[in-house]
């Protein structure tokens, strides 16, 4: 349906487009020599120009870079930014702590970090709460607690999930239905079936067919999978999975870094899971790093009882700036005033005029494509039905139709989040912003389509 001949010429005038208004952006890529791959962290080469554009300021829903263009900003740091960009009330906390107070960093505890705990669990449910800086360490850390506590060897994941740079999270499942290692995984310290097992997102039938090896310390999961699209559950098979980890004397985790987009309380409140350990991450500060892994009453004390496990020096839990002062009063600054539950109802309504726009160019151009909606995050995947799991998922990207939408999108003033067709609202997205999107992405399908 696609005419890819007329996709890589409007794709051509776009890129040529790019660079030429963005000069000051393609200097400073070019200076960049002393950055491997030219950019402060690998992966901000994935953009859909020939260079990344440089930041500026930021502030709400808006990004400037250095060539002065506005953008409205969909991606918001791929959730980190969920609060909107520098919220007034996390600044001042921030300013507060650092300015007036003094403390950056300390290995002193502050009095906040027990009111975050507290906030943590009225919205999650789990009474004890630990601090990381990124999720990928939570998950890393409650990886070796369930571990150490039940004494079995490997955890599950689901095939295409994410869940940052955890090891042994690499897994999808092969041809033959069994793990094997992701594709481009870097240097794996041990062969990943050693240490995970995998199984298809909505597939109760592999979950039980993994967990029957008697093996599995937990299941890892998102409650929808986020990171290859937007999975969302089948009625039931949340439902299923709880059943079946309790069947098999399994742990749940569940990761909420992403899925904290359905609501103040995330997907657990949302939709009344009940998880054993639950890990978030990216937003809770406001942008600022800061991750938290929530556990049960019972799973932590009798962590704590454990005499045989150094859990307070070099026990493989833990990190020296984890739980700083800085990062536990942007947290609760960022609670307390500006991820609030009335900010959620408001966000959930602006991706829902998001999504509606979306789904009516879907329609006007009966593209065979869907629409997921996950509370203030919405994605459109290229295929119809909706994929069902991640395999399915991943097989229906097409880079080239992502990175002309994209590059087509910048080039008017719309970022979207760059590995993915994600939309992310923030408290102060407003439906003008997404007005802006549906107007630009309207006439990049009109133009693509000859319509
Ligand atoms: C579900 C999930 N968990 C964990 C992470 C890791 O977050 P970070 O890179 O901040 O450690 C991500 C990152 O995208 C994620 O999507």
């Amino acid at each position: 349906m696609i005419d890819r001949a007329r996709l890589s010429a409007i794709y051509g005038r776009e890129r040529a487009d790019f660079v030429a208004r963005h000069p000051a952006s393609a200097a400073a890529y070019a200076r960049s020599g002393h950055l491997f791959g030219r950019v402060p962290m690998t992966w901000m080469n994935k953009n859909a120009g020939d260079f990344p554009i440089y930041l500026d300021r930021a502030l709400g829903s808006r990004v400037w870079d250095i060539d002065g263009l506005e953008y409205v900003d969909f991606a918001l740091g791929d959730t980190g930014a969920m609060a909107g960009h520098s919220p007034a009330a996390t600044v001042a906390a921030i300013q507060h702590r650092i300015a007036d107070l003094g403390g950056i960093t300390t290995m002193l505890p502050t009095e906040d970090a027990e009111w975050v705990g507290a906030e943590l669990t009225r919205r999650f449910g789990l009474p004890r709460w630990s601090f990381s800086l990124t999720a990928t360490d939570a998950n890393r850390w409650a990886i070796r607690l369930v571990r150490a506590l039940t004494g079995r060897p490997k955890i599950l994941f689901n095939s295409y999930c994410y869940h940052g740079s955890v090891d042994e999270s690499l897994i999808v499942v092969g041809p033959d239905g069994e793990g094997r290692s992701r594709p481009g995984n870097v240097g794996e310290p041990v062969p990943v079936t050693l240490t995970s097992r995998v199984a298809e997102f909505n597939d109760l039938d592999g979950l039980e067919r993994q967990l029957a090896h008697g093996d599995v310390a937990a299941v890892l999961m998102e409650p929808a999978l986020t990171n290859v699209g937007i999975v969302l559950p089948e009625p039931g098979f949340l439902e299923g999975v709880r059943e079946l980890t309790h069947r098999y004397d399994v742990l749940l985790i569940n990761d909420e870094t992403h899925t904290f987009s359905a609501g103040p309380g995330g997907a657990t409140r949302a939709w009344g899971l009940e998880p054993d350990i639950l890990i978030i991450g990216k937003s809770i500060a406001g942008g600022v790093p800061m991750g938290a892994y929530g556990l049960s009453a019972e799973f932590a004390d009798r962590a704590l009882a454990r005499s045989d496990l150094d859990l307070v020096d070099m026990g493989g839990v833990g990190g020296t700036l984890a739980g700083n002062p800085l990062s536990v009063a942007a947290t609760r600054a960022t609670l307390e005033h500006v991820l609030t539950d009335e900010a959620f109802a408001q966000m959930i309504d602006t991706a829902t005029y998001f999504a509606d726009g979306v789904q009516c160019v879907i329609d006007r151009y009966s593209l065979p494509w869907s629409l997921s909606q996950l509370g203030a995050r919405a994605e459109y995947r290229f295929a119809s039905p909706a994929p069902r799991n991640g395999t399915e998922s991943a097989a229906s990207a097409d880079a080239e139709l992502e990175d002309l939408i994209h590059l087509y999108l910048l080039n008017r003033g719309v970022c979207l989040t760059p590995f993915h067709n994600m939309a992310l609202m923030s408290p102060v997205t407003t439906t003008a912003d997404v007005d802006l999107h549906h107007g630009v992405f309207g006439a990049a399908i009109g133009e693509l389509l000859g319509g």
